[in-house]
């Protein structure tokens, strides 16, 4: 990922739920091409820590002490303590991104959270946590930050769901139905935003070892029983791949896509085994 076509540098990225898992490693991902990013989630304590190695990275990620928007060298990071669920904070997340950069290129939503749950066992809190969390905290976002993209010009929006928005997922209903939402909600407004100048498509993961499914379902890369799991568990790095590709203007020609990062099934002579 060299060439200047898959390169993020120069562009303002703001990333949610980035205090660890995926989103962190968009973050760094973005930033060590030369991005400014913007680094949220629910407790400053948590996203802090982020930005700062970011910041302090040398020669990849840290300030070049050039205002950073040329991408010659490693962004800048910004953390801002945001529950994307909270308009107000939603705004007060895209004033600062604005304040401090001058503005959005590009926004991954990635916050997201989900337990797992027979459906007959999911109280209308838990049901509305779980669909804010991730349907709803994507449209603040999206309408916030889409509303600067669209002032300037354009941009682009990166939205995270999950193979469990495509296909039923037992346990998840609340999880899936909010995901599902998020690729509709992509495809229907890449229609509507392509005058504007925004792209806006989707990485839908399958299994990727996080600490939030470490700590939500008790599986690693380590403990996970292979003999369960149908396919090569993912890594951050292979979804900040797609999301790199997709903020990028290698897929200038993608628009309202919802891109699957799941591997392959596993067979017995696979290397993916
Ligand atoms: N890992 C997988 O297998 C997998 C598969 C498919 C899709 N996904 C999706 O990928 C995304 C990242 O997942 P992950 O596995 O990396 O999870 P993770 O390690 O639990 O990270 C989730 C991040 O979201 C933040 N967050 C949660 N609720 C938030 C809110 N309301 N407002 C702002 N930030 C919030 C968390 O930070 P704080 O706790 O500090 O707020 C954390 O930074 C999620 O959207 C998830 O649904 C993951």
């Amino acid at each position: 990922m060299t060439t200047t076509q898959f390169g993020v540098g120069g562009l303002t990225a703001i990333v949610t739920g980035a205090s660890s898992g995926i989103g962190e490693v968009i973050a760094e991902r973005f930033a060590a091409d030369g991005a400014d990013v913007v680094v949220c989630s629910r407790e400053q304590e948590n996203v802090d820590p982020v930005a700062e190695a970011i910041n302090a990275a040398d020669g990849e990620g840290g300030d070049d002490g050039d205002g950073g928007r040329d991408g010659s060298e490693g962004g800048r990071a910004l953390a801002v303590e945001c529950d994307v669920r909270e308009r107000d904070a939603v705004e007060a997340l895209v004033e600062a991104t604005v304040e401090e950069f001058g503005g959005v290129d590009c926004l991954v939503n990635n916050a997201g959270a989900s337990f797992m749950a027979s459906f007959e066992d999911i109280s209308p809190n838990g049901w509305e946590t779980i669909v804010d969390s991730n349907l709803t905290g994507t449209y603040h976002c999206t309408q916030v930050a889409g509303g600067v993209m669209r002032d300037d010009g354009g941009g682009a929006v990166i939205n995270v769901a999950s193979v469990a928005g495509q296909r039923g997922s037992p346990y998840m209903s609340h999880y899936g139905a909010a995901k599902a939402g998020i690729i509709n909600l992509t495809a229907t407004l890449a229609y509507e935003w392509a005058k504007e100048g925004i792209r806006v498509n989707c990485i839908a993961p399958g299994f990727v070892a996080t600490p939030g499914v470490e700590s939500q379902m008790g599986v690693s890369a380590d403990n996970v029983d292979r003999d369960e799991v149908e396919r090569r568990i993912g890594t951050s790095e292979e979804i900040a791949d797609v999301a790199q590709f997709l903020a990028s203007p290698a897929s200038s020609y993608v628009v309202g896509e919802t891109i699957t990062a799941q591997g392959v099934p596993r067979i017995e002579e696979s290397p993916e085994a």
